[in-house]
């Protein structure tokens, strides 16, 4: 196998065809069940930051998504049965809408909501890992930045979001899983900290576009 391998596919059923352990850890960001596959907004903020929201976006291109499906529903309870079973280990991004395990080794997101704006202060990520609450800090779209990073995915993740989870609980060869890649930040990140990965995407247009994204952003470095 090549160290990053994209398909184009359900994972669910790909699950089913590995054996136990057979991934070191899983770090996956299953549909939280909310809606936001398109056009859907997800920015709540206080009056106050309106205007100062506004002036930022202002002359700058806003990112446009085209409406899908998959944010309808959680993933069944087989899904839950299948990735515990093929992988030692699991992050779960979106963690609080699932009915997972006791842990006390949350990740918390904070998105820096004194600098910027955002749906919320911040995400959480249920981890299998015996190991306090870590939390990483990054800031999307705000004050301090001058341009909006383009984003390809209405839920895209920022690869040093994954780069952070590859750095503190996972080791450099190991064998990754993501079952809904979306933009495929983790294929970025896994690349460049030399971690092996597996990762699935169903949807043939977001697939494509992971695809060309990582061919372009891993060539630059070869450039280089
Ligand atoms: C929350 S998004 C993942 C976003 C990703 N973490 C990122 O950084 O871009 C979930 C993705 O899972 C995909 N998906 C939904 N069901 C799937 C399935 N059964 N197998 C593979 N991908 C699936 C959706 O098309 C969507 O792109």
């Amino acid at each position: 196998m090549t160290d990053i391998e994209l398909i184009h596919g359900d994972s669910l059923q790909a699950l089913k065809g590995y054996t136990d352990n057979h991934f070191d850890v899983a770090i996956v960001d299953p549909p939280y069940g909310l809606g936001f596959d398109g056009e859907k907004t997800s920015m709540t903020i206080s009056p106050n930051m309106e205007s100062e929201r506004k002036k930022f976006w202002k002359g700058k291109k806003v990112n446009q998504y085209t409406k899908k499906d998959w944010d309808k529903e959680v993933p069944p309870k087989e899904y839950w049965d299948e990735l515990f079973r093929v992988s030692k280990n699991q992050i779960v991004w979106g963690g609080n809408h699932f009915e997972l395990p006791q842990s006390r080794g949350w990740i918390f997101w904070d998105k820096k909501m004194d600098k910027g704006f955002s749906l919320a202060d911040g995400e959480l990520a249920w981890t299998s890992f015996d190991k306090g609450v870590k939390k990483f800090e990054y800031l999307w779209a705000g004050f301090k930045k001058k341009k909006p990073i383009k984003r390809i995915h209405p839920t895209q993740k920022p690869i040093d979001l994954y780069r952070f989870c590859l750095k503190y609980y996972t080791c450099e060869g190991d064998l990754i899983l993501d079952t809904h890649l979306g933009s495929g930040s983790i294929a970025i990140a896994c690349h460049y900290m030399k971690r092996k990965l597996i990762g699935y995407e169903i949807d043939k247009e977001y697939y494509d576009a992971a695809c060309k994204r990582f061919k372009e952003q891993t060539m630059q470095q070869a450039l280089w």
